[in-house]
């Protein structure tokens, strides 16, 4: 148990590794969740730090997430003394719902992180490479169309459930889909909100202050 213990734990801290907070203090001396919308992720890294910057947090943020359903799906599989009945997909599935956890609340940043949309498809590549891709073109159609991330993560977090489904993937990887969506739903309320009301920024742009 202490073992199973200690894998959850390293997802936790591996998810909590903030690249978007470091990029903002190291590079433009700013905590980047006092600017834009808040967010340590890498659409806020682009609105207030970059554009090279944000596609390196974009990229270690789905690197974390990689990471912690592979690492923990290996390290259960290695274990003298498994615990049906959990299996490695369900580790695996498990450490990337703990890993999502540890980036939108890392314990060093007072449990203020990100969305985990890029930590959620990093998981999703550790689980499966070619539903990880359409759910990634899926974002990048509708992020093209609309030029409106939120709405990209948004589709996207629909459409992995969808895709799931449709390649018979293990039920697991089916709960992950559903858990992350639930959470990234939870994550975007202010963006909901603004995009119903019309007024969700594009890609890049300012977030528009209340009135
Ligand atoms: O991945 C997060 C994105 O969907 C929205 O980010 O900073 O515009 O709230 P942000």
């Amino acid at each position: 148990l202490a073992a199973v213990v200690g894998i959850f734990l390293l997802a936790y801290l591996l998810g909590s590794i903030p690249p978007g907070y470091l990029a903002g203090r190291w590079l433009k001396g700013i905590d980047i969740r006092e600017e834009g919308s808040g967010s340590t992720g890498a659409t806020n890294v682009l609105r207030t730090v970059g554009k090279g910057p944000a596609l390196v947090v974009f990229l270690l943020d789905i690197l974390k997430g990689t990471g912690a359903v592979m690492l923990g799906a290996y390290l259960y599989d290695q274990l003298a003394t498994p615990l049906p009945p959990l299996d490695a997909p369900w580790v695996g599935c498990i450490s990337g719902v703990i890993a999502l956890l540890g980036h939108s609340k890392p314990v060093w940043l007072s449990f203020r992180g990100g969305k985990s949309v890029a930590t959620a498809l990093g998981v999703v590549f550790g689980m499966n490479w070619l539903v990880a891709l359409g759910t990634f073109g899926i974002f990048g159609i509708t992020l093209a169309l609309f030029r409106i991330v939120s709405l990209g993560s948004l589709a996207g977090a629909i459409g992995v459930n969808a895709l799931m489904w449709a390649t018979g993937q293990p039920l697991a990887y089916k709960f992950f889909a559903l858990m992350s969506a639930l959470s990234i739903f939870w994550r975007h309320q202010a963006n909901i909100q603004r995009l119903v009301a019309g007024t969700e920024p594009k890609i890049g742009q300012p977030i528009p202050q209340k009135a």
